[in-house]
């Protein structure tokens, strides 16, 4: 496939709980050969999360990528959080779909309420404005008013409320099972279908009744 009909997609990570989640998702961006380029975002809460739950250090912020993955990538480009001048940051860049995972409520209220004064929330304001594909991995519990109205309102504005939500129909053994049936159906909704997720295909004792 021609680079330019690869797509190019952001990761946001902010403050919540999930670590893992980005670390999953930026593993199979990063192998996808249907991307061409991953721009990672990663907030200053979120550097404390991974740090705090998977024990990687931000140290010298560009190495982030590569301590994630565990090996180099020329892939993934770190942009700093305080950059607003950064590609990204401009309609006029192509993006083809973002993902913030995990998204804080924080940053979904900064996305909510159009404060773009960040990388992160200005970035996914851009994606809402040119009409492209954003995808909040929204992660705290229980939910106030606060963050379900903010949920309403970026829904509303085009972005897909996908909360961090484990399934277990697909009877996952392993935290990285839930993990990455999650990561799949996230990327699913930015048309990166993985050959490996498991798709429900009905209730076994029901076909058995209809043979
Ligand atoms: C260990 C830890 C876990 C946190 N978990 C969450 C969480 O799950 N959801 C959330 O909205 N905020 C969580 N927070 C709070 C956010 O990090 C905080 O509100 C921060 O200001 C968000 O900033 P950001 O949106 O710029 O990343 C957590 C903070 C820490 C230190």
């Amino acid at each position: 496939m021609p680079d330019t009909l690869k797509q190019v997609v952001t990761v946001g990570v902010t403050g919540a709980s999930g670590a893992l989640l980005a670390q999953k998702a930026l593993e199979l961006l990063e192998r996808d050969s249907r991307v061409a380029r991953i721009h990672l975002v990663v907030t200053e809460a979120g550097q404390r999360l991974f740090a705090e739950e998977l024990a990687i250090a931000s140290g010298d912020l560009k190495q982030l990528p590569g301590r994630l993955l565990g090996r180099p990538t020329a892939k993934i480009e770190l942009l700093p959080n305080k950059d607003i001048g950064a590609s990204i940051a401009s309609g006029s860049y192509a993006v083809d779909s973002m993902i913030v995972v995990p998204c804080s409520m924080g940053t979904l209220a900064a996305i909510a309420s159009g404060v773009s004064d960040d990388l992160v929330s200005r970035a996914a304001d851009v994606m809402l404005k040119e009409n492209r594909k954003l995808v909040l991995c929204v992660r705290d519990t229980p939910f106030s008013r606060i963050h379900l109205e903010n949920m309403v309102r970026a829904q509303q504005a085009g972005a897909v409320i996908m909360p961090a939500i484990p399934a277990f129909y697909h009877h996952p053994q392993t935290i990285d099972d839930l993990v990455t049936q999650y990561i799949f159906r996230v990327l699913a909704q930015i048309n990166l279908r993985q050959e490996n997720m498991y798709r429900w295909t009905g209730q076994p004792s029901a076909k058995k009744a209809e043979a």
